[in-house]
């Protein structure tokens, strides 16, 4: 049995800390255009800078502790990892309350049911185009029907609800919002139009061939639903502003980190794959979990990671991150 909880985490803007998305890899097996900085594809760990699963259990048995409650394993793409089933048992093993995976969907269909069995709560899965060709076109390679299958696979497993990523790309995807918007109508999956993100270090490197110009915001998404149908409001969860579309099953979701930062209410750290502690997506603050050698150690790096957490999101003053495949989406 895990230890109860007796403390919890405040950041300095009395910000409660119990969400932790960890990057077990920073390998992908696609080449989404978001994701990649105009510098090209970046160069993978070698597997020996990857924090060992043993360091990072440590870290995250600390951090229940101090009143984790929530992890969500993300990559690159996490199912590139041979040992995830493990890293599931043993996180679930911690006693979180809620653990999810973000992933693109390709290998689910292999995974699904082992995950399920090894504790994973839900999955959410990154679908950009409902049309194949132009699916492949988007992320490098990726073959829609794997990622359907994939979808239906997790819900079968339990893996509910399936969370579906979109990023609307306009003159790219963008006129498939309403399909996707209607999937909820038939589906309880939750269908989250995630606002793109500049990518790669220097905003100088972004230039005319970034996606930076095609960015569709959340209030013309939520004009153009509008206009197909009625959008009730169901409240926020985490980053999400929620909405069912009359007569819907599932849920749509909006996710603005450009138009709409939710920094007041941010409750999370990330780990990267390197084992480095980032307190958000924008901020260069990395402390090394692999650097620690005790559990007294560990702690320390948790509350200074806390400590040192921004407020006001440092994207919105203009500083880009790496590629999300670096940092974990
Ligand atoms: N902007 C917004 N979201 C991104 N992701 C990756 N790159 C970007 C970007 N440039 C998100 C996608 C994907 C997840 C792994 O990370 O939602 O589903
Ligand atoms: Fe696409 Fe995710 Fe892989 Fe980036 S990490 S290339 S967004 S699947």
């Amino acid at each position: 049995m895990p230890e109860p909880v007796k403390m919890e985490l405040r950041d300095t803007f009395n910000r409660k800390i119990d969400y932790i998305r960890v990057s077990v890899t920073d390998r992908c097996n696609l080449r989404c255009m978001y994701c990649m900085p105009p510098s090209g594809p970046p160069r993978c760990l070698k597997p020996s800078r990857i924090l060992k699963t043993e360091k990072l259990l440590q870290f995250l048995e600390v951090a229940r502790k101090y009143g984790l409650k929530k992890v969500r394993i993300t990559g690159g793409e996490p199912l590139l990892r041979k040992d995830i089933t493990e890293i599931v048992r043993a996180i679930r093993d911690i006693g979180v309350e809620d653990l999810s995976l973000t992933t693109n969907g390709q290998l689910l269909p292999l995974f699904a049911g082992r995950l399920r069995a090894a504790g994973l709560d839900r999955v959410n899965v990154s679908m950009d185009s409902l049309r194949p060709e132009r699916y492949r076109e988007i992320t490098g390679g990726g073959d829609l029907q794997n990622v359907l299958r994939a979808i239906e696979l997790a819900e079968a497993a339990g893996l509910a609800p399936v969370k579906i990523n979109m990023i609307p790309i306009r003159g790219v995807n963008d006129d498939e919002v309403l399909e996707f918007a209607a999937l909820t109508l038939k589906k309880d999956w939750h269908v989250r139009f995630i606002e793109l993100m500049p990518v790669g270090k220097k905003p100088a490197a972004r230039g005319a061939s970034s996606l930076d110009g095609r960015r569709v915001t959340a209030d013309e998404l939520k004009a153009a639903i509008r206009a197909a149908g009625e959008l009730f409001p169901m409240g926020r969860s985490g980053s999400s502003a929620n909405f069912r579309l009359a007569g819907g099953r599932g849920v749509i979701g909006f996710i603005s980190p450009m138009s709409d930062h939710f920094c007041d209410s941010c409750n999370r750290l990330r780990i990267t794959a390197a084992g480095r502690i980032r307190p958000c997506l924008f901020s260069g603050c990395e402390v090394d979990i692999g650097a620690a050698s005790s559990e007294k150690e560990m702690e320390q790096l948790l509350l200074y990671s806390v400590r040192s957490k921004e407020k006001g999101s440092l994207l919105q003053k203009g500083v880009p991150c790496g590629a999300m495949s670096q940092v974990g989406g």
